[in-house]
């Protein structure tokens, strides 16, 4: 372990054992003011910050973005020094899957996943084996870290229910008193939610990138979910968005619902495509009630 001001680097969970009751942060990097805002509800709670820095393989799938992936290690570092995490946590893909992609692969595949995962018509459709890999990494990750609570944005809802679930439904020894900790989308003037692939948008994209908050804006106006849900659309399609799914669903199950008298969220992920690039977008807000 080297040190940078207070913050201390670590490639593996030894090196920072003497680390108890923290505040943890899980990244892929390419850190931006989204993951700031993160850090700062870290450093809230009173506890030492811990912040993990990894690109995890096994939640890409055989044709996305892993090999363009942004890696800005040492902006990353000079982020998290400013915002006074404590540890930044680095591992190699031998120290998070020792028994090699592959396997973690099977492995990933292998393990149950909470039922708010598998929602028909929302990520596992469209990136079948995604959650698989998160749930395996995150678990991973909660185990070398041992957080007494853990942040994680809303702009992943879907993400933040399975970790809930997840949670949930561990063995009560194995992250004994794990809080996990929301925290609210943090977006520019524009509406546009940070993203790190936001840095994959052309600067002519941004007018159209625009389309993913006016349609969820849009979806507010409506009475009912099915004519949110062709708000939506309509407006990716107008902004030239390739959608993936632009719908309601129950806020906490994330099952269809034909009516906002209980809480519920519009979930946008959504393609832009240009010769020789693309991007995903993807976001969510909660729809007002009617009661
Ligand atoms: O949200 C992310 O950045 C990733 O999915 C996470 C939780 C760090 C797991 O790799």
């Amino acid at each position: 372990m080297h040190a940078s001001s207070t913050l201390r680097v670590a490639h593996s969970p030894e090196e920072f054992r003497d680390l108890t009751q923290c505040a943890f942060v899980p990244t892929m990097g390419a850190l931006h003011e989204g993951h700031a805002a993160l850090l700062r509800r870290a450093k809230a709670t009173g506890l030492p910050v811990c912040v993990s820095i990894y690109v995890n393989p096994t939640q890409f799938g055989p044709n996305e973005d892993l090999n363009r992936y942004p890696r800005t290690l040492d902006d990353d570092l000079a982020l998290a020094a400013r915002e006074g995490v404590a540890v930044a946590y680095v591992p190699s893909t031998d120290v998070i899957y020792p028994e090699g992609i592959e396997a973690a692969n099977r492995l990933a595949l292998t393990l149950p996943l909470p039922d708010v995962a598998t929602r028909p018509g929302l990520e596992d459709r469209c990136r079948p084996g995604h959650f698989a890999g998160v749930q395996l990494v995150v678990a991973r990750l909660f185990d070398a870290v041992r957080p007494r609570v853990a942040i994680f944005g809303e702009k992943d809802w879907q993400q933040l229910k399975l970790v809930q679930a997840m949670v949930t439904a561990a063995e009560s020894d194995r992250w004994p008193g794990l809080e996990i900790l929301p925290l609210a989308t943090v977006r520019e003037p524009d509406g546009l939610a940070l993203s790190s692939r936001n840095r994959y948008l052309r600067p002519e994209d941004r007018e159209q990138a625009r389309g993913v908050p006016r349609a969820i804006q849009l979806a507010h106006s409506a009475q009912r979910p099915s004519t949110a849900e062709r708000l939506m659309r309509e407006t990716l399609e107008a902004h030239g968005f390739e959608i993936d799914y632009a719908v309601v669903r129950d806020a906490e199950t994330l099952l269809p619902v034909d009516g906002f008298e209980r809480p519920t969220r519009a979930l946008i992920a959504a393609h832009l495509k240009w010769d020789g690039g693309s991007v995903r977008l993807i976001d969510n807000a909660a729809m007002t009630l009617w009661r």
